[in-house]
């Protein structure tokens, strides 16, 4: 279970998309793996402050090749990254930490033979040598996370899925990110446990934190989501509002063509 929030940087209201100002953008963004498998094939994309964007699509569509650009893992061969107004194409992942954006991919992170705190002090490594914000940061997590405090001394590997997910979470958000990017955080967890993930996922812009949120699961993620893209081999497919994506035919059929999901 996931515990009441601590520090919710001021409660802050979920402001609108269309005024909310744009914190991160792809613009016209083609991306390669080993330099000839183009995947993104001039994707654009804005992410929004202190809202949660949901990008769907179908298996193989460069949702992971999107977040894993937009974080450096990849260097486009065309277009641009924008980080709060700054051209930030071709810099490398760690320096987006400093940056304020965390990332939790979509294939398993953590160091399984290290135990739950390890994981979560490796998160801290930016501020090791601050014990009082290190312990502060730990205290936060198990706050959101009860269940990790009563697992801290455990192996992280020995954890159920869900859990894991919790340790994952608590490691992107030690750092207190502005941005933090979601690579399918459901998949292969439990419903009861996803829900409660979603749920927490939910109440991340309260704390201030902007949400990129990639997703197989439809339904939930345009729940959570104040906007959403649809992507396929590598390109915009579709965009809208939740509202839109709801009342709009046209997205509709999309969705549900494409992703074989009815939005109803
Ligand atoms: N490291 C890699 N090297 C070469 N090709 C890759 C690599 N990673 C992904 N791809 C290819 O890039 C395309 C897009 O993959 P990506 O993982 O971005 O899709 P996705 O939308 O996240 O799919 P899924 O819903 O299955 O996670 C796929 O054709 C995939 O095979
Ligand atoms: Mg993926």
């Amino acid at each position: 279970m996931t515990g009441p929030i601590q520090e919710p940087g001021g409660g802050q209201a979920r402001g609108d998309w269309n005024t909310a100002p744009t914190v991160l953008e792809m613009r016209d963004v083609h991306a390669a793996y080993h330099g000839d498998i183009l995947i993104l094939n001039g994707l654009s994309m804005a992410i929004k402050e202190g809202q949660v964007t949901g990008i769907i699509g179908p298996n193989g569509a460069g949702k992971s090749t999107a977040l894993k650009t937009m974080y450096g893992f990849l260097t486009p061969s065309r277009g641009t990254i924008v980080l709060g107004g700054e051209d930030i194409t071709g810099s490398p992942p760690y320096d987006m930490m400093g940056h304020g954006v965390a990332f939790v991919p979509q294939n398993r992170s953590l160091f399984n033979d290290l135990s739950v705190e390890d994981n979560l002090r490796l998160g801290c490594w930016p501020f090791r040598r601050d014990k009082r914000k290190v312990e502060a940061a730990l205290d936060r997590v198990y706050t959101q996370f009860p269940i990790l405090k009563e697992k801290w001394r455990d192996m992280a590997g020995s954890l159920s899925g869900g859990q894991q997910r919790f340790v994952e979470l608590g490691r992107a958000l030690v750092v207190k990110p502005k941005i933090i990017m979601l690579d399918e955080p459901t998949a292969m967890i439990a419903p009861r446990i996803s829900r409660e993930i979603y749920d927490f996922i939910g109440t991340l812009p309260e704390q201030g934190i902007t949400v990129v949120l990639v997703d197989q699961n439809v339904r939930q993620c345009t729940n959570v989501s104040d906007y959403i893209y649809i992507l396929d081999l590598g390109r915009n497919r579709g965009e809208g509002t939740t509202e839109r994506f709801t009342h709009d035919d046209h997205l509709k059929e999309m969705v549900a063509e494409w992703l074989d999901y009815q939005i109803d």
